[in-house]
């Protein structure tokens, strides 16, 4: 058996390489091995695929290949994190049957739904910016998406009980972001669970904090059924399991904590990308203002997510700094062969999905930012792959872009924005994001006055 070629480099190093240059690190291992990597950890081949025929194969072979989860006590963040009968712990007939109870709240009537109320709370953060000062944007967007996220997935949106989740959950993101928390991740001798004032205990705390008040939701919202409401925890407690009866209120409760970080982690971060990008090209964001205005004043959002240029400019966003870089795991649990080579059970298989999209046969001058390759070109869902495939793509792809094109459209038609620094973001990497270093840092000019339909509308590009 010879398994694709790899860096010998020690995983701990090759790790902190990824975290400082992520960007950098992929590029030259890209160029270096080629589409279809293996870095061993321990006697575990971990495969990397970034060519979009063998993404294809093993992401729509079920028979060889699964998914993999994360085993109870494997890492001590991500399960305090999720609890034990969260989505990512889960396989087979269960993650089967529980995915489209979660998929329904970021979907159809109820995604448009949120619409209105994306473009309020837009509205409502930014404006609160005070004109000529500084703001870090990935802070202030990730108010907007947090937000969004508690009213998806457990209906509140004011109230003494929506600040105190708001609470919790922003001090946990802002700590997990923390360069104290970074190193203590690093070091499993740290973890130490000292109190609530020890740096592991505080994370600790926290979590328990935002699990326990979950918990008192459930409890609550089971008094009080309501089967009009239309939000995550609704469809949950109304819910059955596989065999026919309903959801425990403590699996009830691990299903909804993944979905309200991973809307502020992941949709923070693309967010953050595409303000930056939207900011450092003045033609982009000329052509994407002639768009937006050609809708007229307060346009329907339903309007404003069909536009060409818009979701061009979301997708080249996506593309070019996928703020999830690598998919979750796959595992190989009969042999099997990919791209010519033949893969043993218990390998690792993952979709490298910034490699992916930075492929020069697919995306010609692919460090360029040039949303026009989405309106001259479709893609296959392997060769654009920012929400990853299969089985354990991500629940809410659809929601994602439609809450990106709607917060950049309130933000751009209604303030003017300007980037405080002149150079090029750097991206760092941490637990699979790839992130803004500095946030990105802004200054508000003030609101912008709308130009009517003066300059020639896109759809003359296309
Ligand atoms: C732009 C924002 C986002 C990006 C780029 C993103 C990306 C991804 C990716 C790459 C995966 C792994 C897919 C795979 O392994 O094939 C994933 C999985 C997942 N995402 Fe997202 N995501 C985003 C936003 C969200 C949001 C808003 C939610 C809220 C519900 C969410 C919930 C999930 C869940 C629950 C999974 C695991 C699904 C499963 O285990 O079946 N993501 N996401």
């Amino acid at each position: 058996m010879t398994l694709p070629p790899g860096p010998k480099i020690p995983l701990w190093l090759l790790s902190q390489q990824l975290d400082t240059n992520p960007l950098g690190c992929l590029d030259a291992i890209y160029q270096r091995y080629g589409d279809i990597i293996t870095i061993m950890a321990g006697s575990t081949p971990i495969v990397y695929v970034s060519n979009p025929s063998g993404i294809k194969q093993y992401l729509t072979n079920t028979k060889e290949i699964t998914i993999s989860t994360i085993p109870p006590g494997d890492s001590p963040i991500t399960v305090g994190q999720m609890g034990q009968q969260g989505i990512l712990h889960i396989d087979g007939l269960v993650h089967k049957h529980r995915r489209p109870l979660l998929m329904k709240a970021y979907h159809g009537e109820r995604m448009n739904a949120t619409g209105k109320s994306i473009c309020e709370l837009t509205e409502k953060i930014i404006s609160q910016q005070t004109i000529a000062k500084t703001f870090i944007a990935n802070e202030m967007l990730s108010k907007i998406t947090l937000q969004v996220a508690i009213e998806v997935v457990i209906g509140l949106r004011e109230g003494e009980r929506y600040e105190k989740i708001k609470h919790l959950y922003t001090s946990c993101m802002k700590y997990e972001k923390s360069p104290l928390f970074e190193i203590i991740k690093k070091l499993p001798f740290a973890q130490l669970d000292l109190g609530r004032l020890s740096p592991w205990g505080y994370h600790k705390y926290l979590l328990k904090e935002i699990f326990q008040f979950l918990y008192d939701e459930v409890k609550e919202r089971r008094k009080q059924a309501d089967s009009s409401r239309t939000d995550m925890l609704n469809d949950l407690i109304f819910a059955c399991d596989e065999t026919g009866k309903p959801l425990s209120d403590e699996e009830v409760r691990d299903l909804l904590f993944l979905p309200i970080s991973a809307s502020n982690n992941g949709a923070t971060d693309s967010l953050t990308w595409l303000l930056y990008w939207v900011h450092s090209l003045t033609d982009v964001r000329e052509q994407l203002l002639d768009e937006l205005d050609s809708l007229g004043e307060n346009p329907d959002p339903m309007k404003i997510v069909a536009l060409p240029y818009l979701n061009a400019v979301c997708n080249e966003a996506l593309r070019i700094y996928p703020s999830s870089m690598f998919s979750l795991a796959r595992v190989v649990v009969s042999p099997v062969e990919i791209m010519g080579y033949e893969l043993i059970p218990g390998t690792i298989l993952f979709t490298n999905i910034y490699s992916t999209h930075q492929r020069e046969d697919v995306y010609p001058e692919p460090k360029q930012f040039k949303p026009e390759r989405f309106l001259e070109n479709k893609f296959s869902p392997y060769e654009f792959i920012p929400f990853g495939g299969g089985a354990r793509s991500c629940i809410a792809g659809a929601f994602s872009s439609f809450q990106m094109k709607l917060v950049l459209a309130t933000i751009l038609s209604n303030y003017k924005l300007t980037l405080v620094n002149k150079r090029p973001e750097q991206a760092k990497h941490s637990n699979d994001q790839c992130y803004a270093k500095s946030g990105v840092k802004m200054v508000m000019h003030g609101r912008r006055q709308h130009q009517g339909k003066s300059r020639p509308l896109v759809s003359d590009f296309v």
